[in-house]
């Protein structure tokens, strides 16, 4: 597979078949993503790979915590700016209208919209979760590396036949992720990936969220 493919045939999946992947393969896309670069080679990353019973209780953990507490959030910071501006706003809102368009849940609609929020909370029924864990001591430098470890894993996956989804949502639950996991008390969960097999028929999946054209990001200096 080419880079120019496997980096514009990603897209996130959020819905998956009821299809395991042995843990070969996932060995595999390890093994590949573990050449993503870092600064000074630290290779700042931690992944916790979870499926059958494992998983089911990282799910069980949340979900018995947002029972207790809907309003729960364990982010040491925000996933986004408190008041997003122009034109990050509009991005992000025009996609969530194209996602529940596709999932057909109207504005209106906030328990189906909410629905479909939580089903974050099954990894969108993939039968592999991972989560990106990093040391609470390091500098956003690498976070930036734990990134790129992140996007080698999606490409990985995407090469091995399978689909991936970054999950952001489970930040919101992260020190009960992290117990769940008896993630070290120095580090941090920062983020999930659903990993499976896309569901084909499943209109969510059809969504490509569209990209700023080259013109509006880069500056080219010369002279
Ligand atoms: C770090 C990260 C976290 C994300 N978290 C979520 C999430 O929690 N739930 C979700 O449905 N999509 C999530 N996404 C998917 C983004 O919405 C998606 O990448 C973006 O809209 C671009 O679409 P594409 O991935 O299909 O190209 C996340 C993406 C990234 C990179």
């Amino acid at each position: 597979m080419q880079v120019g493919e496997a980096l514009r045939g990603r897209i996130s999946t959020r819905a998956f078949l009821d299809r395991p992947v042995d843990e070969a393969t996932l060995r595999g896309i390890l093994d590949t993503a573990r050449w993503a670069p870092s600064g000074g080679n630290l290779q700042p990353w931690k992944v916790h790979v979870v499926t059958g019973a494992a998983r089911q209780r990282v799910i069980d953990a949340v979900k018995a915590r947002l029972n207790t507490d809907p309003f729960a959030d364990e982010n040491d910071f925000p996933v986004y700016p408190e008041k997003l501006w122009e034109p990050y706003r509009s991005r992000r809102y025009d996609l969530g209208e194209a996602m529940y368009e596709l999932l057909a849940i109207p504005r209106e609609d906030k328990m189906g919209r909410l629905n479909h929020l939580l089903k974050n909370l099954d990894f969108f029924d993939a039968p592999v979760g991972l989560f990106f864990v990093i040391e609470r001591a390091m500098n956003p430098n690498q976070w930036a590396h734990l990134g790129m470890f992140m996007l080698a894993v999606a490409l990985a996956a995407g090469e091995a036949g399978l689909a991936t989804c970054m999950q952001e949502a489970w930040t919101r639950y992260s020190k009960t992720v992290g117990a769940a996991l008896g993630v070290a008390e120095g580090e941090q969960v920062y983020c999930g990936m659903a990993l499976g097999h896309a569901d084909p028929n499943a209109p969510v999946n059809r969504l490509r969220s569209p990209r700023a054209p080259v013109d509006d990001f880069a500056v080219f200096h010369a002279d």
